[in-house]
C-alpha cells in the first residue's frame, strides 16, 4: 500500500469539524480588525523566497521544495505566506488602496525540515500581513489580534515574547560588533555558520547546532544596541501593551528564522511543550526589496497543527457535528415521502440523513444510533396512509406526533 509522504498529515472527518470550528473563531477575530482575506499560489519562483526570505536562512538554504518546471523554471512550494502576499500586493496594484491594507490567509506550507514533534513538511499557516504603516500602534493592533486568537480559543497557556531586532542603520553597527565576539570561536563553529558569517552574523545566532549554542552564550544582543528610533518605536509598543495589561516577557533571543524582519518581532510560546505556536514581526523593507515604494509592515502566521494541538488540549469536550435528523423508509412510496422531506430540509438547512442501502428497518435504526443522529422520523406505510407521523428525540427519548409535512417536522426537531 502507498502511504503518505513523511511530515503529511490526513486531516479525517473526526478531526476536520474541530479544525473548522477553530478556523471559523479565528476568522472572526481577523474580521473584527477588519483584516480580508487572500489567496496566494501554492507555488511561486524561487526567487521571491531567495529575495524574500534570504539566502542565509535555513529555510531557503535547506528547507525549500524547488524544482524545475517543464519549462525550465526553477519553481518553490512557498515555505512562507508573507513574500507570497506581499508579491501579490505589489502585482495586483494594492499600493493604491486606501491604507494600510490588512490581509489574512489560512495556506498550506511546505518546509522539508527534520520531522519532529510540532515539525511537519506539510503544514497549515493562518498569517495576517498589515502592510502601509510603520507605526507602533500597527504593531500593536496586530500583537492584540494574535492575544485575541488565543482568547477566542480559550487557550490560557500561552506566553507572548517580544523582541526587537532593530533596522537596517542600527544593524550594521550591531553586526560588527557581533563579529569580533564570534570571530573569536569562528574555526570550531559548523560549516553553515562560518558561510553567514560575512554575509548575515545575525543568522548565527538562530543555529540549532549544540556546539554554536553553546559558542553563542553571552553574544551581544541587538536589543542592546538600537538605534534612537527603534528604541523609541518598542518603547511604545511596550508601553501600549501595558496599558492594556498584556502580559509579554522581552526575550532577547528571538531572531527569527526569516530575513525580512525589523524592529518589533514577537512569538507565542506555548508554555507546557515550548514550541512556538505563532511567530511575527515588523518586515519594513520587503516591499521595497521586491520592486515597491518603501512600505512599512508587519504580520504574524500561526501554525495551525499547533494551535489546533492546544486548542484540542484546553478544550477537550469539543462537540461532534451530528446530523439533526435520520429518517427511517422502506418500500417505493414510503421512500418517496422520505426524499421529499430530506431534501426540503436540507435545503432549510438541516443535516438529514436517510437510507440509501435498502436496508432492514433494523439496520437503519442501528445506524441512526452509531451515527448520533439527534433525531429520529419513521416513514412506514401506516404512517404514510395517516399522513402523521413520530419524531422521536435520541437524546431525551420523547416522542411527538407530527404532519407529514415538511415545515411540521422542522418546527418539531429546531
Ligand atoms: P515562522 O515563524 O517561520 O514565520 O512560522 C510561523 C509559525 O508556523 C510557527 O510559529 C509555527 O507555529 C508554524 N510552523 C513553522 N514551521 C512549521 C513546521 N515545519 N511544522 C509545523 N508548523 C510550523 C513565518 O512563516 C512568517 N511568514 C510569519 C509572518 C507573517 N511574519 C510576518 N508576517
Amino acid at each position: 500500500m502507498i502511504q503518505k509522504p513523511k511530515g503529511t498529515k490526513d486531516l479525517l472527518p473526526e478531526e476536520s469539524y474541530k479544525w473548522q470550528d477553530a478556523e471559523a473563531k479565528v476568522k472572526k477575530v481577523l474580521e473584527s480588525y477588519n483584516f480580508k482575506e487572500i489567496r496566494v499560489p501554492v507555488f511561486e519562483h524561487t526567487e521571491l523566497f531567495q529575495r524574500g526570505v534570504g539566502e542565509t536562512t535555513d529555510v531557503v538554504q535547506k528547507e525549500m521544495y524547488t524544482f524545475d518546471d517543464k519549462g525550465g523554471r526553477s519553481i518553490t512550494l512557498r515555505p512562507e505566506g508573507t513574500a507570497g502576499v506581499v508579491r501579490a500586493y505589489l502585482e495586483n496594484g494594492m499600493g493604491s488602496l486606501p491604507s494600510p491594507v490588512k490581509l489574512w490567509y489560512n495556506m498550506g506550507m511546505y518546509r522539508y525540515e527534520n520531522v519532529q514533534k510540532g515539525r511537519l513538511r506539510e503544514f497549515h499557516q493562518i498569517g495576517a500581513e498589515l502592510i502601509g504603516s510603520g507605526s507602533y500602534l500597527a504593531d500593536v493592533d496586530v500583537i492584540l489580534m494574535a492575544n485575541n486568537i488565543f482568547k477566542a480559543l480559550n487557550i490560557p497557556g500561552i506566553k507572548l515574547t517580544l523582541n526587537s531586532i532593530g533596522c537596517p542603520k542600527c544593524r550594521a553597527a550591531y553586526q560588527k560588533i557581533l563579529k569580533e565576539f564570534i570571530g573569536e570561536n569562528l574555526k570550531d563553529y559548523c560549516d553553515t555558520c562560518k558561510t553567514r558569517f560575512e554575509k548575515n552574523p545575525l543568522r548565527i545566532l538562530d543555529c540549532k547546532e549544540k556546539r554554536c549554542k553553546e559558542f553563542n552564550q553571552g553574544a551581544p544582543m541587538m536589543i542592546d544596541y538600537l538605534c534612537d528610533e527603534c528604541k523609541e518605536h518598542f518603547e511604545n509598543v511596550k508601553t501600549m501593551l501595558d496599558s492594556l495589561n498584556v502580559k509579554y516577557e522581552i526575550d532577547s533571543t528571538i531572531v527569527r528564522g526569516l530575513d525580512y524582519y525589523t524592529k518589533t518581532v514577537f512569538e507565542f510560546v506555548d508554555e507546557k511543550s515550548g514550541l512556538t505556536v505563532l511567530g511575527g514581526g515588523r518586515y519594513d523593507g520587503l516591499v521595497e526589496e521586491f520592486g515597491g515604494q518603501p512600505t512599512p509592515a508587519v504580520g504574524f502566521a500561526t501554525g495551525v497543527e499547533r494551535l489546533m494541538e492546544m486548542y484540542k488540549e484546553y478544550n477537550p469536550d469539543l462537540g461532534e457535528k451530528v446530523p439533526d435528523l435520520y429518517i427511517l423508509s422502506m418500500g417505493i412510496e414510503e421512500n418517496k415521502k422520505a426524499l421529499e422531506i430530506s431534501e426540503n430540509l436540507r435545503m432549510a438547512g438541516l443535516t438529514v440523513e436517510k437510507d440509501i442501502l435498502e436496508r432492514s428497518f433494523k439496520s437503519q435504526m442501528k445506524y441512526a444510533d452509531k451515527i448520533n443522529a439527534k433525531n429520529l422520523l419513521v416513514i412506514g406505510g401506516n404512517e404514510l396512509q395517516e399522513g402523521k407521523a413520530k419524531v422521536k428525540n435520541m437524546e431525551s427519548g420523547e416522542e411527538k406526533e407530527v404532519s407529514l409535512d415538511s415545515k411540521a417536522i422542522i418546527s418539531v426537531i429546531k
